[in-house]
This record gives structure tokens, sequence and C-alpha cells, in this order.
């Protein structure tokens, strides 16, 4: 059988972490796994399968050899780094915003679109962590009752941000138990003018404000979703919030079917059986996801599933995911499975 080299750029960050602990519990036939990150982590050593490996520097000749390189370090790294790895013979599977809009660039839920993967040229995006949650809990729905609107309220982790805004949020809530002074240099943007606290805090703001008022976090869920379903008549809205959790982005969603025979236990029993997803709902022993218990675990869990008071075809949900499992490393995996199981890798033993 064939056997890959897979890259893993951005090996030491939050998302690389869990994607070489994704391909460790893989079925995927793996010959070797490259870590690769910042000249600042080359030469330090990681532990993976039980050996050590050394970290490279991330440059154009460390994807000589490599079938397949999961991107998470930045979109400025898929940037330069992704069309040098697709040249060398690479498939690049980025979970950056890079090439996610890009038209020749499939983007992949498996669960939803996976015949969208035959028509990459070398690179594949792996949707915004919030996006792939709803599209695993949305789509099963659309595909029985068809789905005309969207509003979604998100609930997001500081993991999404990166290890250094965790540190960040602990170093802040320790400080504030403690009455000390404390800092705020990371969220909610970057690369925003202005810094606010998260710890005991929560901020409207994900990523820099774009047109119209809303921001790229939430345009990004916008545009996301119709090019994955294919189908840009799709009413869609977005606010992005960030929390004070550490893993594990949650959702309030609202929507709208079309089939006006829909009902809450037609939805129910469509995710009792739908891809990836785990339906905890039941107000009567309060069963409902949390992120403490979606923590760490590869389903898209649902629940508070109720008809709205007023639109007889609208119904609301309460959907929790691991961000950077489902919401990043499992899916950019669950990818490279696809494309291995539908014969889309050339490989270069071969
Ligand atoms: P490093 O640890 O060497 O800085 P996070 O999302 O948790 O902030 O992690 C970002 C990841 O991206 C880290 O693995 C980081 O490596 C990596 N990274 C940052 N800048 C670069 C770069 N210029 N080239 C390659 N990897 C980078």
């Amino acid at each position: 059988m064939n056997k890959y080299t897979i890259a893993v750029v951005g090996a030491t960050g939050a998302v690389g972490t869990k994607m070489i602990e994704m391909l460790e519990s893989s079925a995927l036939p793996i010959r070797e796994i490259k870590v690769l990150a910042s000249k600042r982590s080359a030469g330090r050593k990681l532990m993976v399968n039980g050996s050590e490996l050394v970290i490279e520097e991330t440059t154009p000749e460390a994807f000589d050899g490599v079938d397949i390189a999961l991107f998470s370090a930045g979109g400025d790294v898929s940037k330069q780094f992704a069309p040098e790895a697709v040249k060398r013979g690479a498939i690049v599977i980025d979970n950056t915003s890079a090439y996610r809009m890009d038209p020749t660039v499939p983007l992949v839920v498996p669960e939803v679109n996976p015949e969208a993967l035959k028509q990459h040229n070398g690179i594949i995006s792996n949707p915004n962590c919030s996006t792939i949650q709803m599209m695993v809990a949305l789509d099963p729905i659309r595909k029985k009752y068809g789905l005309s609107r969207i509003i979604v309220s998100t609930y997001q982790a500081v993991s999404g941000a990166g290890i250094a805004a965790v540190k960040e949020m602990k170093d802040q809530a320790r400080k504030m138990l403690n009455n000390e002074t404390y800092e705020a240099i990371i969220l909610p943007s970057g690369g925003d003018k202005k810094h606010y606290p998260i710890a005991f805090n929560i901020l409207p703001q994900i990523d820099l404000f774009a047109e119209e008022g809303y921001t790229y976090e939430e345009w990004k869920m916008i545009n996301e979703t119709k090019k994955i379903m294919s189908d840009n008549e799709i009413k869609i809205s977005a606010t992005c919030v960030r929390v004070p959790v550490v893993s594990g982005h949650s959702e309030s969603i609202y929507i709208e079917v079309v089939d006006e025979s829909a009902t809450v236990a037609g939805i129910k029993e469509v995710l009792e059986t739908a891809p990836g997803v785990e339906l905890q709902d039941d107000p009567s022993v309060q069963l409902y996801p949390t992120p403490l218990t979606a923590d760490g675990k590869k389903e898209t869990f649902v629940g508070r599933i109720r008809q709205d008071i007023d639109v007889k075809t609208g119904y609301h949900l309460w959907v929790v995911s691991d961000n950077l499992i489902k919401g990043a490393a499992l899916n950019s995996v669950q990818i490279a499975e696809k494309l291995h199981t539908m014969s889309l890798i050339k490989n270069k033993m071969n």
C-alpha cells in the first residue's frame, strides 16, 4: 500500500500540536511525519508516535519528498510556502484563511462536500473553525428539509487565537484574582489598535472590522457557508464573540427551513444518525453540550433544539465542538483521509 510522508507546518502551535495527535491515531498509511515551524524552534525535539522528531525550519526545500503538507502557521506562512510545497508535488491542506475564497481551491468539510476534492489543484482549504461545526450540524437538516436562512451568534474559545492568547488569559485571571495589575496585548485581534482583557470578560470582536460593520471572522462564516453549501442564495448573518473559555466553540444558531412539514422530532431524528454529530438534547435531565464536555472530543454536539415561538419554519439550536479538533486539526486530517480513500493523492514512491 502507498505510504505517505506528511509535513505539519506550525507543529509547535495550538492547532499543529493537535494535527500531530490526530495523525498519530489516523488510519492513513504514514511513512514519515516531518515537523516544521519557525527558525526559532528549529532543532528542538517533539515526541511523535513514541519517537523524538527534530523540528525543522519551514523552507521550500523542507517539502522535498512530502506527499501531504498540513499548514497551520498563519496566513502569511501559507502564502509564502504553500506554492513551494505544491511545486514539489505535495498536496497542501491549509488551515488558514489564505486560500479559502479562491474559486480554484476546494473548501471542504468531509461530511458535507467531499466531492469538491476532485477539483483540487494542489491546495485544499480547511474552513474556519466556527464554520466547520455549523456545517456539520446544519447540512443534514438542509438535505432533509432545505435551508433558507441562518443567523448565528458564536461564543468562541481563546485557543482559536493561539497558545499565546490562552497564556495571556490565564495570566490576566491569576492577576485579577490577586488584585495585581494586568496587561491586554493580543485580543481581540493582535493586528488592531486597542486591546481588552478576556479574563472575566467577553469581546464582541474576532479579527479586524471589515465592510458593513461586520468583522472578518463574521464574513468568513458568511462567505464560507455559501461556498461549502454551494448556495449563494442562502440568507446568513453572523455575530462572532470571544469568551473566556480555553477550548470549545459554542454557537447559538437560528435557522429557517424550507419544508413546512419539519418538526423538532424530525430534526432530532436527522441529527441522531448524521455523521460527526452527537445529539445531547434532553431538557428533562439538563442534557446539553458545553465547551468543557466537548473538550478533546471529535464530535460536533447539538442540543437545545426548539421551534421558534413566532416563525413556524424557524428553529433554534445550540452547537458545540472542540475548535482545535473538528474545528481545525481533525478536519484537516479527515480531508487527507478522504483524499486517500478517493485515490486523489499522487504518491512519491509510486
Ligand atoms: P514557532 O513555535 O516556531 O513560533 P499558534 O497558532 O499557537 O500561535 O502557533 C503558531 C505556529 O506557527 C507555531 O508552530 C509557530 O512556530 C508557527 N510559525 C510562526 N511563524 C512561522 C514562520 N515564519 N514559519 C514557520 N512557522 C511559523
